[in-house]
């Protein structure tokens, strides 16, 4: 199984140091928050200046007005980014994910927790490069796993989607196995990664999750 760490929980105080022990990762999973989408404010640019990326990375908004943070996220040098179908609807979204494709930038579209996959029309799964499925409720890490996404995934494989399935929030080595049985490509890691301060440790948890 693929793996993104999250620095959402990172320590912001020796952050290169944080991203280098994730070196062995698939990619680096930022997530912004603004405080008007999620009632919580995560980081944005301006905190990774200077920082140096040892893998690819991707941008998963959790904004208000997502299409406002394309410009920087893609100088930043993001691979892909994500955005919320409940934050622009169906229309909006078939415009962002074009905008995002003609950038070449993978185009994910994100479901949260609680919103079911029907939400995505079957032109959305057309044109979306990825389907980032949320496993909590979008705005903090470390909440609890849903079980539900396990269907998610189905229906979506069910559907036709031969796209990139991301599973993000609340994901374990004890909960990947069926993730991958289910047909997801990669997962999203916060605390569970995290929470072990030593770099070693974290290598040996990366490459645990990568030999699923
Ligand atoms: C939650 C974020 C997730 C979260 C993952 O809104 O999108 O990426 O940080 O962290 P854990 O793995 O701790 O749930
Ligand atoms: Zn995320």
């Amino acid at each position: 199984m693929q793996i993104a760490p999250s620095i959402l929980d990172a320590d912001f105080s020796s952050l290169q140091a944080e991203i280098d022990s994730l070196q062995e990762a698939d990619r680096i999973h930022l997530d912004i928050m603004d405080g008007q989408y999620v009632p919580a404010v995560s980081f944005d640019v301006q905190d990774l200046v200077g920082i140096t990326f040892p893998v690819p990375i991707e941008a998963h908004l959790m904004v208000d007005n997502p299409e406002s943070f394309f410009e920087r996220f893609i100088t930043l040098g993001c691979s892909g980014i994500a955005f919320h179908i409940e934050n622009t609807g169906e229309a909006t979204a078939l415009e962002l994910l074009t905008i995002l494709k003609n950038e070449n930038i993978r185009a994910g579209i994100c479901v949260d927790g609680y919103t079911d996959t029907d939400e995505l029309s079957d032109e959305i799964l057309e044109i979306a490069d990825q389907v980032l499925l949320m496993s909590v409720k979008a705005g903090a890490g470390g909440q609890s796993f849903m079980m539900e996404v396990l269907d998610k995934i189905e229906s979506l494989r069910a559907r036709g989607f031969g796209g990139e399935i991301e599973v993000d929030g609340g994901v374990t080595l004890e909960n990947a196995e069926s993730l991958k049985e289910a047909g997801a490509d990669i997962v999203v890691v916060g605390s569970a990664l995290m929470k072990r301060t030593l770099p070693a440790d974290r290598a040996g948890y990366i490459e645990e999750m990568q030999g699923i």
